[in-house]
C-alpha cells in the first residue's frame, strides 16, 4: 500500500480521506505538480516549486509551505514509497468550505502528495514514435496554470486514445498550441520550434530543460508558435512532459511525419537529455 501526505499526516493510501464539501472536489479548485523522482531524488525539484508557486498565485491561494517544508515532505513520502523512481503528485485545493462560486475567507488549503509508479518511456516509442492527432484546442485561457480543472485535457486526450493515437496536438486559432498533457515541437529545416512562453500553454519544466540543452549545443531553436499547415509539413514532431520525457510523434492524424521513424535532431535532444539526467543523478 503506497503510502501518501495528507494535510500534515503520512498515512496508507486507503486510510486517506477528504470531505466533500472539499473545492477541489465541488469546483476543481485547486492546482497540482507532477515531479519525476529517479534513484530517490526529486528531478528539478526547485524548479517545479517555482511553478506551485506561480500556480497559486495565479488562482489567489497562499502557499500553506516555504520551499524548505515542500522539500521536506517531497523527500520524506519519497523515502516512505522506498525510493527509487516515483512520479509524484502533488495538489493544493481551495479547502473545505460550503459550496459557493465567492472564495471562502480563513479556510486552509488542503494539501495532498502520493507517489504513482514512474513508468519506463516505452521502447517501442523511441524507435518507432507515437501516433497522434490534431484537434481544436477547447481550454480556457490560463493554461499557464497547472489547475486541477482538467476535462478538457482529458476529452482531448480520450478523443486521442479512441483514434488509436497517444496524444492529441491542440490547435488554436490555426496554430499549434501544445498537447493534451505534453508541450509540443516542430522540426522544420533543422530549427526546433516550440509554442511561447503564454497564457495559451503550460510553462513545461521539461520544455525549459530541452530549450536550455538545446542552446549549450547550439541546436537552433526559437519559442515561436507554428501554424497548423507548418505542423503538417515539419520533418519531425515532438512532444514532452516529466513522466514521458521526449518523445517522438511519427504519425499525425495517420498522415507520417518527415521520414515515419524519429528524426536526428530528436536523437540528438534524446541523447542530451539523457546525458543530464545522469548528470544530475
Ligand atoms: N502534465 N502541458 C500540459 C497541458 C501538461 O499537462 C503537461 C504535463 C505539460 C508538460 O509539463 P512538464 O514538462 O512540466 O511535465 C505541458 C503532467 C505530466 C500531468 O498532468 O500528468
Amino acid at each position: 500500500m503506497p503510502t501518501v501526505y495528507l494535510n500534515g499526516e503520512f498515512l496508507p493510501a486507503d486510510k486517506a480521506q477528504v470531505s466533500v464539501y472539499d473545492r477541489g472536489y465541488l469546483l476543481g479548485d485547486g492546482v497540482y505538480e507532477v515531479i519525476p523522482v529517479y534513484a530517490g531524488k526529486a528531478f528539478l525539484l526547485e524548479r517545479h516549486l517555482q511553478r506551485l508557486q506561480n500556480s497559486l498565485h495565479g488562482v489567489r491561494i497562499e502557499n500553506p509551505h516555504s520551499n524548505e517544508q515542500w522539500t521536506q515532505i517531497i523527500e520524506d513520502l519519497i523515502a516512505k514509497n522506498n525510493n527509487g523512481d516515483q512520479s509524484l503528485y502533488l495538489q493544493v485545493t481551495r479547502g473545505v468550505a460550503p459550496r459557493d462560486h465567492i472564495f471562502p475567507v480563513g479556510v486552509a488549503p488542503s494539501v495532498f502528495l502520493m507517489s504513482n509508479p514512474l513508468l519506463p518511456v516505452a521502447e517501442s516509442w523511441k524507435i518507432e514514435g507515437i501516433k497522434a492527432i490534431t484537434t481544436a484546442d477547447i481550454r480556457w485561457m490560463r493554461c499557464d496554470i497547472k489547475a486541477i480543472t482538467l476535462l478538457a485535457n482529458s476529452l482531448m486526450k480520450q478523443q486521442a486514445q479512441d483514434a488509436g493515437a497517444q496524444e492529441a496536438l491542440l490547435i488554436r486559432d490555426n496554430y499549434l498550441t501544445e498537447g493534451s498533457a505534453s508541450n509540443a515541437y516542430a522540426v522544420i529545416d533543422g530549427v526546433i520550434f516550440t509554442a511561447p512562453k503564454d497564457e495559451k500553454v503550460l510553462p513545461g519544466i521539461t520544455r525549459d530543460l530541452i530549450i536550455e540543452l538545446a542552446a549549450k549545443a547550439d541546436m537552433p531553436l526559437h519559442e515561436r508558435a507554428v501554424s497548423e499547415s507548418a505542423l503538417r509539413n515539419a520533418d519531425e514532431i515532438w512532444i514532452s512532459s516529466s513522466t514521458k520525457e521526449v518523445v517522438p510523434v511519427t504519425l499525425l492524424d495517420g498522415e507520417i511525419v518527415g521520414s515515419g521513424k524519429p528524426g536526428p535532431i530528436w536523437q540528438q535532444m534524446h541523447a542530451l537529455f539523457q546525458q543530464y539526467k545522469q548528470e544530475v543523478a
